[in-house]
């Protein structure tokens, strides 16, 4: 049988005994010995060991094998097989290490395009988010954080809204199958406001206290232009002594001055939250069109930008605030409200839909 060799530079053409293992082995030896780089690498693989490679051609021929030779010759082969394999892998090895310390015999293509990535930037939510904590921070409040998974009490419960109160329909939202052994009413749900923050605020510090909660909330509503089943608030809780109604009107409007602009005016209309008496909702004339009237403020002048009101007497008591000690003021805005109003955006789904095009604008 005759083999093609490649080992020396150009071909030689070499009758050998296809099963003399021996001078196959001391062949590929010497061979391996001169490869320097994974390309030859590669092309002493395939020639040995590839689908139509020696070594298979040594399996196939291994029928012919007179039948007393036949173990010696299936054992050599697997042999050779195995030592090509051994051969191979060290050298690779080898290679590594030298390739790895050599860069220099890296092929570099300096005419090749270079690979570009995109510097990326804050979402407009984010920043809607981060703007307004900015604000509040600046007159005096903390930022805090809450969890997106909650508990029936702090959702509902210790936010005065009972199991049966019609109020929970308004803030209705999904439910997880699971509950939490640690606590009181213990189903859990994604939270549908940011309100239950005010009670892991509470229940965490003792008045003075001014906190702004940002984050995600969801409710079963149908998608379109202005309802998403997941949106943004930020909450806002502030109690001491002797806070007032005033002090909620001053703060709203000092706040909404400095995230939209002086000349802003605000309009608080009296409303029912379960968790706060009086409640209200605020109104901010339409930054768009300065109060004249267009498609965004549906030609009213007036936009409704968040609830608020003075906290609960029952709220305070769920967190065991001594009774009548503490008043206090609380807050909850929409982020997409917002900056859909800040920035003119007419449809709440582009927020989520990940384009580009929109988001690079910001
Ligand atoms: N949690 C209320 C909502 O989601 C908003 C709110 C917060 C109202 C705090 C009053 C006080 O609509």
């Amino acid at each position: 049988m005759t083999v093609w060799f490649k080992w020396s530079k150009r071909p030689v053409r070499k009758k050998i005994r296809m099963w003399n293992f021996k001078e196959i082995e001391s062949a590929a030896k010497e061979e391996i010995q001169a490869i320097k780089d994974y390309h030859a690498l590669d092309f002493f693989r395939l020639k040995y060991l590839s689908r139509k490679g020696l070594m298979a051609q040594i399996y196939a021929s291994l029928s012919t094998a007179p039948a007393e030779e036949k173990p010696a010759v299936g054992k050599g082969a697997n042999d050779l097989k195995n030592l090509l394999t051994q051969l191979i892998d060290a050298k690779q090895k080898e290679l590594q290490g030298t390739q790895s310390s050599k860069g220099s015999q890296e092929i570099f293509d300096v005419t090749m395009p270079g690979v570009h990535s995109e510097i990326g930037s804050a979402h407009i939510l984010t920043q809607t988010m981060e703007h307004i904590c900015r604000v509040f921070e600046g007159l005096g409040f903390v930022v805090q954080d809450g969890p997106e998974i909650e508990t029936e009490f702090n959702n509902f419960t210790a936010l005065n809204i009972p199991v049966d109160h019609p109020s929970r329909d308004a803030f209705d939202t999904f439910y997880l199958n699971q509950s939490d052994p640690k606590r009181k009413d213990r189903n859990l749900l994604l939270r549908s406001h940011t309100s239950p923050g005010q009670i892991r605020v509470m229940q965490e510090h003792a008045p003075p206290l001014a906190v702004v909660i940002p984050g995600k909330v969801y409710r079963p509503d149908a998608v379109d232009a202005s309802h998403s089943f997941m949106f943004h608030q930020i909450e806002g809780l502030l109690v001491d002594q002797d806070i007032k109604f005033s002090d909620l009107k001053g703060l709203l409007t000092a706040s909404c001055q400095r995230f939209f602009s002086d000349d802003i005016k605000m309009r608080f209309r009296p409303h029912f939250f379960p968790f706060t008496e009086p409640s209200a909702e605020v109104d901010i004339s339409c930054y768009l069109c300065k109060a004249k009237g267009c498609s965004v403020c549906g030609r009213k002048g007036w936009l409704e930008i968040m609830g608020c009101g003075m906290v609960h007497p029952k709220v305070f008591e769920a967190v065991g605030y001594p009774t009548g000690k503490y008043t206090g003021l609380a807050f909850g805005m929409g982020v997409e409200r917002l900056a859909m109003l800040k920035y003119g955006i007419k449809d709440i789904r582009i927020f989520f839909e990940n384009d580009v095009r929109f988001l690079r604008q910001f």
